[in-house]
């Protein structure tokens, strides 16, 4: 059976409701085993186990989070060369913008030589104050959906073995 991995960061709890709906869509996928796992407990080792990833961060000051580039910095040298050509999705949950944290982090995946199989996600919470910021955040519906979607065309994607 193919594995699918999804490493994920949330502060606020918006990634990590986006994760929840990815997992549970590409859960419903035959073929493939799903997990999911905290970029702080990711090791090379998880990495190395799966066939796919599906990589979801908030943008915090115009950058991926730290905890996520945490994560790649401790794992980029020990899986290069190790990796390449494995499937990629990437989702960014954003107050406002999350072109950065996408551009970071697809600049990552392309070093380790992954391959992009679908558009990257950006989900606007449109937190913009102090407080908006710093309150949990609740994804939509339709934004879920979008996550699901992605969840499921990875999953499925890699039982059928397309990519
Ligand atoms: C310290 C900090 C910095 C942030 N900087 C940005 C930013 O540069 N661009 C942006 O679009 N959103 C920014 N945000 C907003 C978060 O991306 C937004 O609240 C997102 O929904 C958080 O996801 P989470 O709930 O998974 O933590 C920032 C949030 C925090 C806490």
């Amino acid at each position: 059976m193919k594995k699918l991995l999804i490493v994920y960061y949330s502060y606020t709890g918006g990634t990590a409701q986006m994760v929840e709906a990815a997992a549970q869509a590409g859960r419903g996928e035959d073929g493939t085993d799903l997990r999911t796992i905290r970029a702080e407990d990711c090791q090379p080792e998880d990495m190395l186990s799966a066939d796919g990833y599906i990589f979801a961060t908030p943008e915090n000051l115009a950058a991926m989070a730290g905890v996520m580039k945490a994560f790649f910095d401790r794992c980029y040298y020990p899986l290069l060369g190790k990796i390449e050509g494995r499937p990629y999705a990437a989702m960014i949950c954003a107050g406002s913008d999350g072109e950065n944290a996408q551009r970071q982090l697809e600049r990552i995946a392309t070093g380790w030589r992954l391959k992009k199989v679908i558009d990257s996600l950006i989900i606007c919470t449109h937190a913009q104050t102090k407080q908006e910021i710093l309150v949990s955040k609740i994804i939509s519906d339709t934004d879920r959906q979008q996550c699901a979607e992605t969840g499921a065309t990875l999953s499925a994607g890699l039982a059928m073995g397309v990519f």
